[in-house]
This record gives structure tokens, C-alpha cells and sequence, in this order.
């Protein structure tokens, strides 16, 4: 009891209006512009794109010309989430970043090019990739992979990687960012277009409602298709071993059926070992160089209640049955208002539905699709922190997933979202 005690105790804490922030000065007038996706193309061996809508190609050279002429920051379409890119080869675009975003300076910026040609004029001369990094650049570019390599201080601005020896780079498949940064015909430093600790933007209104006046442009290429940020890999250790940061969009059993598919037996001996999960370094959570590590992200302005329902609860923590759970919930708040509670769970859950079955709190409920689909629910987890903090939930509830596939990157992010754990009694 003594941790329901606790849990209500955060909760309502939480749930009181917080202090009045002064509003930020307002010294742009966001423009959306949409862009048709598939009106873009890159053909075969080519890395320039064919664009067929003249309204989409005005689009992108209008996003071009503020990059490289005003050196400002537009915010664009990835496969993953929407970035806010600007020149990463110079370090005052690049510092507008970290002042449009509130972003702390010491968390370094992920560069983007859109060719090998693009990423071989960033690396040092004479640079030689490892075996496995030839791999998985075949296999995930263009597409959701991030990989660290060694920074060429002459190229490379500080800024950029925050004084670390190694710079992060990924090549995105959106057509969007990828003819964006070809037509700038340079890499752009982009990481997701939210304000610091937010979770990251899926869709041009996110960036819009959030970013309102800060940034001058949005280019509008829909929803992102993978919903989660990119897989922080670093495959640079003397061991050969690969070193997952950040879990993401390309999923831990794919790289390692890559890397059994390029290296064979080599590849079997070879692990991919995931940071915190596999392995700790302390050196590396000392600097804020991967995600979560010091600062705080992917929060709602609402608390985030996670919900788990498998494994041993620490010795301390009685599980409770869903129903007595949300019968004190509702019993701890404003008698006079029932309470909006948002639901993220997988659409066939049980659990989910035992929760809705319940008529003492107003449910809003944002499926995560079919729980054999993690796929589905890394689309739309951040999609469902924002959609269900506009839609004036008073808290989100999150019911755990299986850290399989997309799973891992889902819970890594529900993790650092959420304020309260609960466990709940199986069955
Ligand atoms: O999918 C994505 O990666 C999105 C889209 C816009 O491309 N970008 C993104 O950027 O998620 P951001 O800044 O939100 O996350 C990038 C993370 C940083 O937080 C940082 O910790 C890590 O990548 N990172 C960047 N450079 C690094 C480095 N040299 N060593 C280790 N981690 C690094
Ligand atoms: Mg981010």
C-alpha cells in the first residue's frame, strides 16, 4: 500500500498547474509547405533526385535556399521522425539548432548526407571502413541507421560532435530529406524537430504546434513511416564487436542477421551488444553522448504511467489487480471531475481491454496496433504522447512490450518518458 501511497503522491504532484513560463519571443512566421513524396525519385545509381511536382520542387529549393544562403533551420520529413536540419559544415547554422530546440550543448547532432560520395567528403583521408560497416551500409542506407566514425577535426565543427573524437552519420530514405540535402548538395546536422525532452515529432503538426515561430519553415512530407528516432550504432572498438546506443528503427535481429549474411562464421562470432542492456560504460555515460544518458526525453507534458504486467516486481512492490488500481486513481482525484486518462496499448490487449471496461475515468484510447506488429506501435508511440497530451488527457497510461524487434527502441523510449512504474497482477 505504502507504494500506491507514493505513486498518488507523484501523481498529484504532477497533475497540479505547473508555474507560468514566459512565452519565448515569436521572430518567424511558420510556413508548412507540402510535399509530394512520390513525386520524388532517385533513379538508379543516380544521387540526384527527378522531382515531377513543380510546387514540391519549389518546396525544396526554397528549404535549400534558407539553409545555404540565410544559414537558418528548416524542419523536414525523415523516415524516422521530422528533423531540424541546418549546414553541418558550419558551426554558426549549426548553432541555431541547439537555440531553436533549447538544446544543451554538449549533446552532439546527428549529420545527414544523401550520397557515399556526400560521406566519403566528410570522413578522414585515406579512411578505411570496417567490414562491418560496409556491411550494414549496404544493407540499412539509405534508411533509419546512425554510425559513428572517426570526426575529422579540419571538417567537422565541434559543435557538431561536442568535442568527441567521433561523429555520427546516417544517410535517411525519405525522399524528402534525401533530395533536400542532395539540392543543398550539403550535410545537414538534424536531430528530431522538438523542443528538448519532447517526444520527437511524426508529423508536420507536431513540428508546427511545437516549433510555432521558432523555425520559418516546415516542409510537410506526412506521417513518418518508422515513428521512432534512428539505431545509434557504434562499430569502432578494437573487439569489432557493434555497440548499439541508441536502440531504433533498425531492429538489433536485423543487424545481426546482416552481419551473419555478409561475415558468415565471422559474422556468428561477432555481438551486437546493446548499451545498458549488454553492457555499461561509464566513461560514455559520463558525457551525454547518447540519448537519455543525462538529460531527459521523450516527455509528454502529462505524466506517463507505465504499466507492467510481466517479470519479478522488486521485493517491495505488491503487484495490483487493473481494476483497484484504476479505482484509486480516480478516487485520489477531484471528486467533482472524472479524470481523462489516455490508454497506449496494443489493440488486442487484455489488459487494455479490462482498463476501458472500466466506466469510473474517461478513457481516450490510442491503439498500438496488433501486439504481434511492434512495427505498428513504434509508429505510433510518439504520435500517441502528443495526440493524446492535445487531446487534454490529465495522464497517460502505457501498457509495457515485449523488448523484441521494435520492441526494445519502443520501451527504451517509454522508459525515459515515464514518471511512475506500476505492476500489475498478471492474469
Ligand atoms: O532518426 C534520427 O536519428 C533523427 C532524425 C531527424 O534523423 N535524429 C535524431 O537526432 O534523433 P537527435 O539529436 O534527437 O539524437 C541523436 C543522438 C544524440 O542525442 C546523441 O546522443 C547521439 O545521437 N550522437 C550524436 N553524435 C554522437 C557521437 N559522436 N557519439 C555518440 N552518440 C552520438
Ligand atoms: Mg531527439
Amino acid at each position: 500500500m505504502t507504494v500506491l501511497k507514493v505513486f498518488f503522491t507523484k501523481i498529484l504532484r504532477i497533475l497540479r498547474p505547473s508555474r507560468e513560463v514566459p512565452a519565448m519571443a515569436h521572430p518567424f512566421n511558420t510556413i508548412v509547405s507540402p510535399c509530394d513524396l512520390f513525386a520524388i525519385a532517385f533513379p538508379e545509381g543516380s544521387d540526384q533526385p527527378e522531382i515531377s511536382s513543380e510546387s514540391t520542387l519549389n518546396a525544396l529549393k526554397d528549404a535549400s535556399h534558407r539553409l545555404v544562403k540565410e544559414l537558418a533551420c528548416v524542419a523536414f520529413p525523415t523516415e524516422t521522425v521530422y528533423g531540424l536540419g541546418a549546414l553541418a559544415l558550419d558551426a554558426d547554422a549549426a548553432s541555431r539548432i541547439f537555440s531553436t530546440k533549447g538544446r544543451p550543448a554538449d549533446n552532439p547532432l546527428i549529420v545527414h548526407v544523401s550520397s557515399f560520395a556526400m560521406l566519403h567528403r566528410l570522413l578522414p583521408s585515406g579512411y578505411v571502413m570496417p567490414k562491418t560497416y560496409e556491411i550494414l551500409t549496404q544493407r540499412f542506407w539509405p534508411g533509419p541507421l546512425t554510425l559513428l566514425f572517426p570526426s575529422d577535426r579540419a571538417v567537422i565543427p565541434s559543435i557538431i560532435t561536442a568535442g568527441q573524437p567521433t561523429v555520427a552519420i546516417r544517410m535517411p530514405s525519405h525522399p524528402v530529406a534525401r533530395a533536400l540535402i542532395a539540392i543543398a548538395d550539403a550535410p545537414l546536422a538534424a536531430p528530431s524537430a522538438n523542443s528538448s525532452g519532447k517526444p520527437s515529432p511524426t508529423r508536420a503538426e507536431h513540428v508546427q504546434r511545437d516549433l510555432n515561430g521558432k523555425v520559418g519553415l516546415v516542409l510537410d512530407g506526412g506521417p513518418c513511416d518508422v515513428g521512432l528516432e534512428s539505431t545509434v550504432v557504434d562499430g569502432l572498438h578494437d573487439d569489432g564487436h557493434i555497440r548499439v546506443l541508441r536502440p531504433g528503427g533498425v531492429t538489433v535481429e536485423a543487424i545481426e542477421r546482416a552481419l551473419v549474411d555478409g561475415l558468415g562464421d565471422e559474422g556468428q562470432a561477432l555481438k551486437v551488444l546493446v548499451h545498458k542492456r549488454d553492457y555499461r560504460d561509464d566513461a560514455v555515460e559520463q558525457a551525454p553522448t547518447t540519448p537519455g544518458m543525462k538529460y531527459r526525453h521523450y516527455s509528454p507534458s502529462i505524466p506517463v504511467t507505465l504499466l507492467v504486467t510481466s517479470g519479478t516486481p522488486p521485493p517491495d512492490v505488491i503487484p495490483v489487480s487493473v481494476e483497484d488500481w484504476v479505482s484509486s486513481l480516480q478516487s485520489h482525484s477531484d471528486p467533482s471531475q472524472r479524470l481523462k486518462v489516455g490508454l497506449l496499448a496494443p489493440s488486442d490487449s487484455p489488459v487494455a481491454r479490462r482498463l476501458l471496461a472500466m466506466d469510473i475515468v474517461d478513457w481516450i484510447s490510442h491503439p498500438l496496433g496488433p501486439v504481434t506488429e511492434p512495427s505498428i506501435s513504434a509508429q505510433r508511440l510518439f504520435d500517441g504522447f502528443l495526440t493524446l497530451e492535445r487531446e487534454g488527457a490529465d495522464l497517460i497510461v502505457m501498457e509495457e512490450l515485449e523488448e523484441k524487434n521494435e520492441g526494445l527502441a519502443i520501451m527504451n523510449r517509454a522508459r525515459k518518458a515515464d514518471n511512475t512504474t506500476v505492476w500489475v497482477v498478471h492474469a
